[in-house]
Order: structure tokens, then C-alpha cells, then sequence
């Protein structure tokens, strides 16, 4: 089955644009959504079958503990639409149980990893339409047309990413899902709970040294695409849990004094200094409730693995 790609590419300059400004900050910074090039979306898969990784096993353990109840609120003749699919392998979990749903679309910004992963599902699912979208998700995107008109649209944003916003992006994210969605609309997201700091300490820095990895190959890219010359042997994968703020982040710690050269720009690092590459927000469900409410959605059903450590909810657009 032919894939139609709906090409919505941030404008590649905006890439160079937000690395000079992230890495003129006083606490130099890049954003997260860059780790995702192709290899990049390759480590991550890889970090989701680590022993030490905890979230990806568990989400899918409460997927299959539920997916009737799951299936059975998001209706037949559904649109489902996946925020950073990657993979889609926990959406196909719900594709397997969706009565006769109207259409798939995922969205990601890793393009082929997106294009592959919807060629393999159009594959599997002969009888499903799937439109993957290639769109940097945390600006507004115009959807694809696609054929049956459904019953209602409904958000799956799994892998607790919305983790990776600060407070109010994350609202002003859901409030855009919420408006995508519409009346009628839905939202099924994973979400990472706050837990012992010793177990994320290890989620995030694994003994095989993946996400070490993961967060050094957004230096190799921005060497690749940028032309900039940042020596990867003089830079060390730190993560760490942040209590006050309840957050992973992951930094990238300059292992001496040293002049990185990017688009005629000279930015220097002293010793220690970091890149902040990503934060991992872990929530309450109490906390969740509220930025959920601020955007829009009520939470309708919550579950659980047996020791608490992630939760699936499933919530309605307001007023709908
Ligand atoms: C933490 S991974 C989760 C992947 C998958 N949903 C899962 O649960 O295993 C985040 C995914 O979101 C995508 N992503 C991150 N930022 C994005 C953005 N701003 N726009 C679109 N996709 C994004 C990444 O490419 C990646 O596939």
C-alpha cells in the first residue's frame, strides 16, 4: 500500500535558529524535540528495551491490563491521532482492539522513522487508513484530508513526552490537542509519576550508557547539519532528578574549558559548564488533574501499574 507522507518539515532554518539562540543563553540550552534525528529515534527505541528503563515496559503492561476498558470508551469509527508515534508499537495495542476505526495519523518530527514505522502499519492494518503527518507538534499543524468522516477524534500521547514540556508549554499543548480534538474529543496519555529518585536515576543513566548515547548524538547532529565542530569526547552525559521541580534533566557537561564554532559564532564553555538538552517532568495525579483542566480536558478514568509508578488516563474535552 502506497504511503502518502503529509510533509508539514519545520522550516530547516528554524533548526539553526534555535540552537544559536539555545546556546547563547547563560545556562546554555537546546530543545529536546532535536534529539530525534534518525539515529536518535533509533537509541531512544533502544533505551525502551533497557532493563533500567522502566517506563516504556510499564505503560504497556497498563495497556494490556486495559485495553478492552480502553477500546471500549474510545468508540468505534474513531480517529486516532499519535502525537510522537515513533514507533507506533503501542499504538498498534490499540489499533488491535479499536472498533473499526476511521483513520490513523501519526505525527512525528523524525521523518523516517515516522515513514517506516506507517509503512510497516499500513502493511499490517490493510483495512485502516494512515496518514502520517512530518510536523513539529508544539506549533499548530493543519491535518491531512482523509476519507470516512469519523465519530470523534481522540489525542493518543503516550510515553509520558508530555513530560518533556515545562509547566506552561504543557498546558498551552493540550489546550491546541484540545482544540484539535473538539467537541466530542478525546485524550489517552501516559504520563510518569513521580517515584524514588534512585529509579530514575538509573532509568536515565543506564549501564550500557544508551541514553549517554542518545543525548551525544545531538552534538553529532548539529555537527552534520550545522557544519559546527563540537568535539564529542570533550562532552559527558549528566542526568539527574530535580525534587523541587519534580523533573529529569539531562544535561551535556563540558569536560574542560574549551570554543565550540557554529554558523561564524564562537561559543565558549568553561569546565563543568553544561547544555541543558531535556527535562523529564514526573507528575501527581493531583498536578496532572490541573494542567489537564487548565487545557481544557476532565479526567474521566485513570490506571495504574501495581506499584504506582505510571499512569494511563483517559480524558474528555471539556464541555463536549
Ligand atoms: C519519548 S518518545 C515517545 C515515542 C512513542 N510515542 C512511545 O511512547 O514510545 C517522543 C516521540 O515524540 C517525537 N517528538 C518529540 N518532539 C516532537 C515535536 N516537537 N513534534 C513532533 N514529534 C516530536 C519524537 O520524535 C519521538 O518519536
Amino acid at each position: 500500500m502506497k504511503i502518502e507522507l503529509h510533509e508539514l518539515s519545520p522550516d530547516p532554518d528554524r533548526f539553526q535558529v534555535e540552537v544559536c539562540q539555545g546556546l547563547k543563553r547563560s545556562q546554555k540550552e537546546l530543545p529536546s524535540k532535536y534529539l530525534y534525528d534518525e539515529r536518535g529515534s533509533q537509541l531512544f527505541e533502544q533505551i525502551c528495551t533497557l532493563e533500567e528503563y522502566y517506563p516504556t515496559r510499564t505503560e504497556a503492561q497498563i495497556m494490556a491490563a486495559h485495553i478492552e476498558e480502553m477500546a471500549e470508551l474510545l468508540g468505534p469509527g474513531v480517529l486516532l491521532l499519535d502525537y510522537g508515534s515513533g514507533s507506533s508499537a503501542k499504538a498498534r495495542l490499540l489499533l488491535d482492539h479499536l472498533r473499526d476505526p476511521a483513520a490513523y495519523l501519526p505525527i512525528d518530527i523524525s521523518r523516517e522513522h515516522l515513514l517506516r514505522a506507517a509503512v510497516e502499519l499500513a502493511r499490517d492494518y490493510p483495512e485502516l487508513e494512515v496518514r502520517p503527518i512530518h510536523a513539529d507538534y508544539t506549533g499548530a499543524f493543519e491535518l491531512p484530508p482523509f476519507k470516512r468522516v469519523p465519530t470523534r477524534r481522540v489525542a493518543y500521547y503516550p510515553g509520558s513526552t508530555i513530560g518533556n514540556f515545562d509547566p506552561l508549554p504543557a498546558e498551552q499543548f493540550l489546550e491546541r490537542v484540545a482544540k484539535v480534538c473538539g467537541p466530542g474529543g478525546a485524550l489517552l496519555i501516559g504520563i510518569d509519576l513521580v517515584k524514588d529518585p534512585t529509579i530514575l536515576h538509573r532509568a536515565y543513566n543506564d549501564s550500557q550508557g544508551v541514553n549517554a548515547a542518545f543525548n551525544l548524538n545531538l552534538l553529532r547532529r548539529i555537527n552534520r547539519e550545522l557544519g559546527a565542530d563540537f568535539e564529542l569526547e570533550q562532552f559527558k552525559h549528566y542526568a539527574c532528578y530535580n525534587p523541587r521541580e519534580r523533573r529529569v534533566e539531562m544535561h551535556l557537561v563540558s569536560q574542560q574549558d574549551q570554543s565550540v564554532h557554529l554558523n561564524g559564532m564562537t561559543i565558549h564553555f568553561e569546565q563543568g559548564e553544561s547544555i541543558w538538552t531535556e527535562s523529564s517532568y514526573k507528575y501527581t495525579l493531583e498536578r496532572f488533574a490541573e494542567v489537564a483542566g487548565a487545557a481544557g480536558f476532565s479526567i474521566e478514568q485513570a490506571w495504574f501499574d501495581k506499584r504506582r509508578w505510571f499512569s494511563i488516563l483517559y480524558c474528555r474535552v471539556q464541555g463536549a
